[in-house]
């Protein structure tokens, strides 16, 4: 029966079986000393015997092996107990050298290296701990929500109707030719489940269009959420949240003992004694400007610098890393965060600060059907866009209030870990989606296409001659408003595959006409104009300005070989009513398109 690496040490003087991925091999004279790696940890096995030796000859570190063998005491191995006198099956021999040195205590190689080789490298022992403990703190905020807060635990959907916290950074989805946005939170179900349920909690995905590359953003995310209605005041979610990030720093500190070594023992102090001190904002803000010099108390927001130095002041005052910042300003809450009773200026809300990086958003919200239409319509939002939400403020809600606790920003700071890539097993952010470099750009929308089309041409230095005129129903009309000839104009059509739906883009002289079954048997499947309105919603550009440049919008592109007839190109660049004259090359040059005959 096969043991792990873990019971080893209780197996001295027996004969065992193990199985696991060949970790390394170092070789002392007559000795080689293998370490194998199963979910548990790495046993040493000592091999003397040449023909096992041989076995592993080539042989690289992933390959499988189950090996049996005397368990005997050893005063270096260290689990104190190794294998002596093995016999090794190969089970799956792997002779591709690995990317990189996972198989060392520690990786060297720099994080963008670490993330392109991501699968393997989660394999080494420091990312495997962050992950387990991540795993750990996920199971004590269910513990702790379960059984001690009594809440509820919801699964709410991720593709939504309308933005759940306003603002700009959400994602749009194409959803059957409509749009749906991807959730920014819960925040809206967890709500309506308080009107269910009374306490309800979540660990959710959240989705976000961060403009920024940060240490400390991504574009997707899990969150803690958390609802409670019928509070006594609405410290009692400040509390709720005090104490279930004690328990879960209790949690790991009896169940991630080992892993937490592993990372050097690197973990934040929140001794459970000691309150986290809350500081209103404006206190915060006088605080850091008598702390640093620096006067930040009229801006709105605190800056990074302002909340490593708050937890600075917290860690040193009073041991703890953690530091509450409450009652903020409404400019910058979401439109659902309720007002300071007589103080509309200010909310009745908090973040949590952990070792420098805020961690959590949470506080009260509006609870009258009045006073939600109110929060929606300041902020600039159409109640049209929240109609189940809004009913719950129609039958009843009573106040109620929870918060948002990023796992990554959580596991990132309660480590100490410098970036939060390193807490997300696959990360999404302007450059990578899920781990993996992004390798084409998407642009939408006529205007960013037009300034990424002169972008490439300025970068490159070719000449183009940018116009803008009125918009042309007709390829003569637009000849005429470019000054160019008819046939240099550029059609840049956008087709529909009947089976794999798919778009592709034609380009053809201006004065022919597309020959739609040669298309359709250049791409091996019948294919149909796209529909304008579809067109406009998927690239955000209106059919007129459609740019021979598909590829940019990420949709196979195709040229006619009548183009290359003309020595100068003119096409519209993203608007109807703006074009670019260039030479033909260079613009070949720029879209490097697929070629074919399709116009007639
Ligand atoms: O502060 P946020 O945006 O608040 C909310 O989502 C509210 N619905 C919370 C509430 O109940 N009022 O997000 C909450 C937390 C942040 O404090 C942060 O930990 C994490 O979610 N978070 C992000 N983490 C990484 N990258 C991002 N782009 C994040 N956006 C939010
Ligand atoms: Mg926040």
């Amino acid at each position: 029966m096969r043991i792990l690496a873990r019971e080893l040490s209780a197996c001295a003087g027996r004969q065992v079986h193990v199985r696991g991925w060949l970790n390394n091999l170092r070789t002392f004279g007559k000795l080689t000393f293998l370490l194998l790696r199963d979910r548990t940890g790495l046993c040493q096995v000592v091999i003397v015997n040449k023909e096992e030796l041989g076995k592993l000859a080539g042989l690289q570190p992933g390959s499988i092996l189950s090996i049996e063998g005397r368990a005997v005491a050893s005063r270096e191995a260290a689990l104190k107990v190794e294998i002596v006198d093995p016999t090794i099956q190969v089970e799956n021999p792997i002779r591709e050298v690995p990317p990189l040195e996972y198989y060392k205590p520690e990786i060297h190689s720099d994080l963008e290296f670490v993330l392109d080789h991501r699968p393997i490298a989660l394999r080494n022992r420091q990312l495997q701990a962050v992950f387990k403990i991540q795993a750990e703190i996920a199971h004590a905020y269910r513990l702790y929500m379960h059984d001690t807060v009594q809440a509820v635990e919801y699964f709410s959907p991720n593709v939504i109707g309308a933005s759940s916290e306003g603002g700009a950074e959400f994602f749009n989805v194409d959803y059957f030719g409509y749009t749906a946005t991807l959730a920014q939170s819960s925040q809206l179900y967890k709500q309506i489940m308080v009107g269910v349920n009374e306490r309800v909690f979540a660990l959710m995905p959240f989705f976000r269009a961060e403009p920024s590359q940060t240490s400390r953003h991504l574009s997707e995310g899990k969150q803690f959420e958390f609802e409670m209605g019928f509070f006594n005041h609405w410290h009692d979610v400040l509390d709720i949240q005090e104490g279930c990030l004690k328990f879960i720093l209790s949690h790991l500190h009896r169940h991630s003992k080992t892993e937490i070594e592993i990372l050097g023992n690197q973990i934040i102090q929140a001794p459970v004694d000691t309150p986290f001190p809350r500081l209103t904002f404006a206190e915060a803000q006088q605080l850091y400007f008598e702390r640093t010099g620096c006067d930040e108390r009229n801006e709105p927001d605190l800056s990074p610098a302002a909340e490593r130095e708050l937890c600075a002041w917290s860690a040193e005052k009073f041991g703890t890393d953690l530091v509450f910042v409450i009652d903020w300003k409404t400019a910058k809450r979401p439109f659902y965060a309720a007002p300071k009773e007589g103080n509309p200026e200010l909310t009745n809300t908090f973040d949590l600060l952990c070792a420098g990086t805020e961690i959590t958003s949470g506080g009260q919200r509006r609870h009258t059907y009045e006073s939600m239409l109110e929060g929606i319509r300041l902020k600039g939002m159409d109640p049209a866009h929240f109609g189940d939400y809004l009913s719950i403020f129609q039958y009843g809600m009573p106040p109620h209030g929870g918060f948002g606790m990023g796992l990554e920003r959580l596991t990132m700071t309660l480590l100490k870990l410098k970036n939060i890539r390193e807490a997300s097993l696959f990360p999404s952010d302007q450059k990578r989606i899920a781990g993996n470099r992004i390798k084409a750009h998407i642009f939408f929308g006529g205007e960013n296409i037009r300034n990424e089309i002169i972008r490439l041409c300025h970068k490159r230095n070719l000449a183009i001659d940018h116009v803008t005129h009125e918009a042309t129903p007709t390829s003569e009309d637009s000849a005429r408003v470019r000054s160019t000839k008819r046939e240099e104009g550029v059609k840049s059509l956008i087709l529909r595959g009947k089976n794999t739906k798919k778009n592709y883009q034609f380009n053809i002289p201006s004065n022919l006409k597309l020959d739609v079954k040669a298309a359709s048997d250049l791409v091996g499947e019948k294919c149909e104009f796209e529909e304008p309105a579809i067109i406009l919603e998927r690239f955000g550009i209106q059919v007129g300005g459609v740019p021979p440049f598909g590829h940019l919008l990420n949709i196979d592109t195709y040229f006619d070989e009548k183009v290359k007839e003309e020595k100068r190109a003119a096409f519209n660049c993203g608007l109807p009513t703006e074009s670019i004259v260039m030479s033909m090359l260079d613009l070949i040059s720029l879209v490097e398109p697929k070629w074919g005959r399709f116009s007639k």
